[in-house]
Order: structure tokens, then C-alpha cells, then sequence
């Protein structure tokens, strides 16, 4: 089974899948993210991963190739109109029975309160970032993630609160979903 994690950062998502017996290819464009992955998928003989310093906006993103596509809290730090431009790629890049996993921040977090107080709206829900890894942030709205995936088969969708994944904040607002492509 081939799984394809979009913007895998440090790599703990890759790491899950390929113990679970996938052959991963993870991507990312922060070569000093990358650098700690291929560190520790050395020091712990992981070889069923292949880590590519790539834009997920540049992707080539083959058609009908993988049979999971996981792209988690990503989304998030991009513009909405850079999300949107990778949706369809995306969509035909998992074969048909695939699945996609997505998740982002969004329309309930905290923080959004704040920045639509003090940023300026590049986009709607869009910033730029104050801090960290990325250089926008997106805020999902409500029913956005099942809308833009509503020709695929809608396996598990939810709206709420998640605690924050790297400890930096008490929680945050989470939308995540899974579906298939028909096959
Ligand atoms: C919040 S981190 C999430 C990392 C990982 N998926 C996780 O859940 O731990 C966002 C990641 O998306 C990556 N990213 C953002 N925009 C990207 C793009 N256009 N192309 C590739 N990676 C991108 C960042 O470099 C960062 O590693």
C-alpha cells in the first residue's frame, strides 16, 4: 500500500504509517524539518519511507498512484486559494477506492478571534502568520471541508475542538475528515 503525506513536517505521521506497513512518500518544503526526518528515520533503520523536499503547490501529483493521501494540518498554512489549487490534483492523484485524510485548523479556533482583531485579511480567513513554520494561515470555515470533497464518499467528518498536536496552545479548532474515491 503507497501513502503519499503531504507537508510532513518532522515526519511523526510518516513514521505511524510506515510502521503500519505502508511505503510512504512523504513531502515538504521546510528542508529543516526534513533534515530531523531523514535523522531519525536513520537512526531507527526506517527504509519504507522516501522523504522529497517539495511545494505541495508544485507537486506533480501522479494520477491514480497512491492508495492513501494524508495531508494533516497543512491546509492551514496556506491561502485559501493555494488549498483550493491542490484539491483536484489531489482528488485524481489517489486511485479510485483511495482514501484522503485531511485536517486543519478552523472557524472555531481561538486564535482566529485575535487575528481577525489585529491582521489583515489577505483572503477570507486567510493571514499572514504571525510566527513559526509558515507564512499564512487559513482558518477553514464551517462545512468547507466536506463541501469541497462532496463527489468523494464521505467516510468520517468532524467539526470541534482538538488539543493543540504540538502543546503550544490549550486547544484548537478542528475540522477533519476522511473519504474515498469512488472506485
Ligand atoms: C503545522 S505543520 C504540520 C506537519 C505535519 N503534517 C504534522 O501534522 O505534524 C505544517 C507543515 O506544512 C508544511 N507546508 C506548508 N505549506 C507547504 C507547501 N506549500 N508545500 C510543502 N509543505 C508545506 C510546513 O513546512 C510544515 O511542515
Amino acid at each position: 500500500m503507497t501513502l503519499l503525506d503531504v507537508g510532513c513536517g518532522e515526519g511523526a505521521d510518516s513514521v505511524f504509517y510506515a510502521r503500519k506497513g505502508f511505503h510512504v512518500t512523504a513531502i515538504d518544503k521546510n528542508e529543516t524539518y526534513l533534515k530531523r526526518f531523514r535523522a531519525y528515520r536513520s537512526d531507527h533503520g526506517i527504509s519504507n519511507i522516501t522523504i522529497l523536499e517539495r511545494d505541495a503547490l508544485e507537486y506533480g501529483y501522479p494520477r491514480n498512484t497512491y492508495d492513501v493521501i494524508s495531508c494533516i494540518l497543512v491546509l492551514c498554512c496556506m491561502k485559501r486559494s493555494e488549498f483550493e489549487r491542490i484539491l483536484e490534483p489531489m482528488k485524481r492523484s489517489v486511485k479510485p477506492g483511495g482514501l484522503i485524510i485531511m485536517s486543519s485548523r478552523n472557524y472555531l479556533d481561538p486564535e482566529l478571534k485575535d487575528y481577525k482583531k489585529t491582521q489583515a485579511m489577505i483572503e477570507p480567513n486567510t493571514f499572514h502568520k504571525k510566527e513559526d513554520c509558515c507564512r499564512f494561515l487559513y482558518f477553514i470555515e464551517q462545512g468547507r471541508l466536506r463541501e469541497v470533497f462532496s463527489d468523494l464518499e464521505i467516510l468520517y467528518d468532524f467539526e470541534g475542538y482538538a488539543p493543540c498536536k504540538y502543546n503550544e496552545h490549550p486547544r484548537h479548532g478542528d475540522s477533519y475528515l476522511i473519504c474515498k474515491r469512488p472506485a
